[in-house]
């Protein structure tokens, strides 16, 4: 697809892995969205960025919705990449509304991937971040736990992925339709 391209944001590498999957697929370009040019995005008719999900919010995402106004007609499809459960509306549905997915001026599809933690690479303030999520989990009962927090807890003992390249399939097939649809949770 020449009219589609790739952009991604990443901490621990499974966003950038997902986005190298989507772009091999369609074979078509990817860019870090930090050093992503307007000569890099303008030509496209299909945009999909991938970020992983950190306390609810999608790294990278301002990058992208900063300028949504210069994409006003393509089809723009946001991937959270995270330890959440794909298949439980109410997480996916809390990750939509806290990155105001529904509010931008040009529509947003959105798709899920899950991934995983490498504890050793994060740095600074999501080290921190991680030291208190897993300290509290540590005093909550196991059983009791959803897909996001069993993972974090279970990350306490070394890095997990769940990263599978089927799941791109869909992803791949709504680039390629023509015509897009309202944002769905996926
Ligand atoms: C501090 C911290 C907070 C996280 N918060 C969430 C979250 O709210 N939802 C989720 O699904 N995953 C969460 N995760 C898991 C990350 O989304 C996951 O590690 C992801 O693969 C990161 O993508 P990246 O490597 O491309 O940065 C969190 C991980 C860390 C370290």
């Amino acid at each position: 697809m020449k009219d589609a391209v790739v952009l991604f944001r990443t901490l621990q590498g499974y966003s950038a892995q997902y986005a190298q999957w989507i772009a091999e697929e369609l074979h078509c370009s990817c860019h870090e969205i930090a050093h992503t040019e307007p000569q890099h995005t303008g030509y496209a008719r299909v945009l999909i960025f991938c970020g992983g999900v950190y306390n609810g919010r999608i790294n990278g995402l301002p990058f992208l919705t900063r300028d949504i106004g210069d994409h006003v007609g393509k089809k723009i499809i946001v991937c959270g990449v995270g330890l959440s459960d794909p298949n439980d509306p109410e997480a996916m549905a809390h990750i939509v509304e806290k990155n105001h997915l529904l509010e931008m001026k040009t529509p947003i599809d959105f798709y899920f991937f899950r991934s995983g933690i490498s504890p050793s690479k994060l740095k600074s303030i999501d080290k921190w971040s991680y030291a208190l999520i897993t300290h509290r989990l540590k005093r909550k009962d196991p059983a009791k736990m959803g897909m996001y927090e069993k993972a974090m807890y279970d990350s306490l003992q070394g890095p997990l992925d769940f990263s599978d390249k089927e799941s791109i399939r869909g992803v791949l097939q709504y680039a390629q339709a023509s015509g897009r649809n309202p944002v769905k949770i996926r």
